[in-house]
């Protein structure tokens, strides 16, 4: 059955601001769609860096950072540094006065290698390699957060001085969002129960051993998170599990750290977190709990990735091919796909996808932007409205790819993984190159 394609007029976006959304606090549009971000015309990046490129506002990242302190006063905020990562980014992050949170020697070498103070970091794994480890104790990293019972007694036998560690518990907390992200229940491979009372266990092991320091307790209950009322009944319960450490141990802990997980809007319409009525209500919860049990009020740790980045990075793509096909689906092939962005594959995640410098004004009709790797599910993103007359040499931005992007970012088909960079109050520079053929073949040493 052939259907007609769906044509809509293209609503011309507001001259200047583009309102927050999915867009970075800079992203400007004019009467020609999306134009530039930081300053920057996005024509000139692509023109300038080639495509397809990541683009990262530093501005909106530190305001992000800035925000989240704000939130949390007298709390610590610490960067999840797996959401994106590089040396700005690290000193960036630093500047601004959070915290890190790595999960291997690389990101904690990347850390190390601007100098990151060491008492701010904090490693996080399910499956710490000796690597890792070792990395963690020779850059001697303020926390290491104990993720299984093996790792007690393994820690405690290569700390060369009294380490401060954290105990990983699962509080049994549903956060309700994607099950590859959903981290708070017991059926899944992170922390502790609470339930089974391993985690009791684990902290009687922990208090065994003279050289480490229980200082508190985390949890990380999930990602893409709106609203407070899953970290809420988390804090609750980590408090309990406090006071009982207290009552059977005479310990009183004095950190909590809650994870990150705190959503963001990557399409137009998505909810958004409320972040100071969020933070509101996780601290009011800590501060009932800890009164009902007289316990001290802990430190609060909150562990933002995706929220301090993802809406401060957007990714350019050059129209490679348009396929009209007989039932009236278009698809538009870019220069890029699941390599650099394998967050629709994973997730099913959705993407707002937007034309650059096209006159406004024009038709528009729903298309299916497609990557270029040899997968059918390689989409980017689907039934975006698209001008009628795109066509190759088009250029494509697609908003909130800050986040989980770089850094989830593959070589399939030999594709080499696009270059970050930053643009501020009009000037743009490379933070991380383009991924060479050259890289690629260097990694491969057999003949
Ligand atoms: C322990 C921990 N902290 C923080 C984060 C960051 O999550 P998000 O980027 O959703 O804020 C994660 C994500 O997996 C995590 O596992």
């Amino acid at each position: 059955v052939t259907q007609a394609p769906v044509v809509t007029p293209i609503s011309s976006p507001p001259a200047g601001e583009m309102g927050r959304g999915p867009w970075p606090r800079t992203a400007r549009a004019g009467g020609t769609g999306v134009v530039s971000v930081g300053g920057v015309a996005l024509r000139q990046i692509a023109a300038e860096y080639g495509t397809p490129a990541y683009v990262l506002d530093e501005q909106d990242v530190r305001q992000e950072c800035r925000a989240y302190l704000a939130a949390f006063p007298g709390g610590e905020v610490a960067y999840a540094g797996k959401a994106f990562l590089c040396r700005s980014m690290a000193r960036w992050v630093d500047e601004e006065g959070l915290s890190l949170d790595v999960c291997s020697a690389g990101e904690l070498s990347v850390a190390a290698s601007v100098g990151f103070p060491p008492e701010k970091l904090i490693l996080h794994g399910n499956a710490k390699t000796p690597d890792d480890m070792h990395a963690a104790l020779e850059y001697r990293v303020g926390r290491i957060v104990i993720d299984s019972l093996s790792e007690i007694s393994r820690l405690a036998a290569q700390v060369p001085q009294r380490q401060r560690v954290l105990l990983r518990v699962t509080p049994g907390v549903d956060a309700h969002t994607h099950a590859a992200l959903t981290t708070g229940i017991d059926n899944q491979k992170f922390g502790i129960s609470m339930a089974d009372g391993a985690a009791a266990d684990a902290v009687r092991r922990i208090v065994a051993q003279p050289c480490l320091d229980l200082v508190g307790l985390h949890c990380h209950i999930g990602s893409q998170i709106t609203v407070p009322d899953g970290h809420e009944l988390a804090a609750r319960r980590l408090t309990g599990l406090m006071a009982a450490i207290r009552d059977e141990h005479g310990i009183t802990l004095g950190q909590l750290n809650l994870g990150g997980g705190l959503g963001v809007a990557y399409a137009d319409g998505d909810p958004e977190l409320d972040l100071p009525a969020f933070a509101r209500r996780l601290r009011a919860a800590v501060d009932r709990e800890c009164a009902a049990l007289r316990l001290p009020v802990p430190r609060i740790t909150v562990e933002p990735g995706r929220a301090i980045v993802a809406r401060a990075g957007v990714t350019l793509y050059r129209v490679i091919s348009v396929k009209h096909r007989p039932d009236g689906h278009v698809f538009v092939a870019v220069d890029g796909g699941m390599s650099d962005n394998p967050r629709p594959s994973l997730y099913g995640a959705s993407y707002t996808v937007r034309v650059v410098g096209r006159p406004a004004g024009s038709a528009s009709q729903p298309a299916t932007v497609a990557g270029r790797h040899c997968e059918a599910g390689d989409i980017l993103a689907r039934d975006v409205p698209l001008p009628v007359d795109i066509r190759p040499g088009d250029l494509l931005v697609t908003a909130c790819t800050g986040a989980y992007h770089h850094s989830m970012a593959a070589n399939y088909n030999m594709v080499g993984r696009p270059p970050v960079i930053a643009v501020r109050d009009g000037h743009a520079r490379v933070l991380v190159r383009r991924e060479t053929d050259a890289d690629l073949r260097r990694r491969d040493v057999g003949m």
